[in-house]
């Protein structure tokens, strides 16, 4: 069956089964493999995609809920270069083997827009909280969530 999405702007035609996870029409399909395969299971966050805007596992999203939907991957975040989350996971070397970061890279820059947003920047209680159901294998949590804060005060 064929599924009309909408990908980082982009409009695009799949033709799979109604119950493909949208995490696999992306990485298979599409060839967006920026958005990473951890559990499977909705349990680990590396699958994380935007739909509408809000950070969603795409691992346990089917593609027929997606149809019709704005769906924003890592390659597709901003228009131009890097986001500020980005740019602090890198200026502050947050990152390890990079395998969580896509997904955290997703949740993050949600709640960092929304705090500049507000003007104010985040709190290392709401950052832990936001991220609580991301795995990063390499235990390097605190650095990622300094380097969120980080930017949320650029
Ligand atoms: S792969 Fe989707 S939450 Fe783990
Ligand atoms: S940096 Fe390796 S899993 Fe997070």
């Amino acid at each position: 069956m064929d599924h009309d999405l909408t990908v980082n702007g982009e409009q695009c035609r799949v033709e799979c089964s109604d119950t493909t996870p949208l995490l696999w029409v992306l990485r298979d399909a599409l060839g967006l493999t920026g958005t990473r395969f951890g559990c499977g299971v909705g349990s680990c966050g590396a699958c994380t995609v935007w739909i509408d805007g809000q950070p969603t596992h795409s691992c346990d999203t089917p593609v027929w809920s997606a149809a019709g939907h704005h769906v924003t991957t890592v390659e597709g975040l901003t228009d131009a270069g890097p986001h500020p989350v980005q740019e602090s996971i890198i200026a502050m070397q947050a990152g390890q083997c990079g395998y969580c970061l896509s997904g955290i890279v997703m949740r993050s820059a949600a709640l960092v827009d929304d705090a500049r947003s507000q003007g104010r920047p985040l709190t290392a209680p709401e950052v832990r909280e936001a991220l609580d159901g991301h795995l990063c294998r390499c235990g390097a949590h605190n650095r990622i969530v300094a380097a969120v804060i980080e930017a949320s005060e650029a």
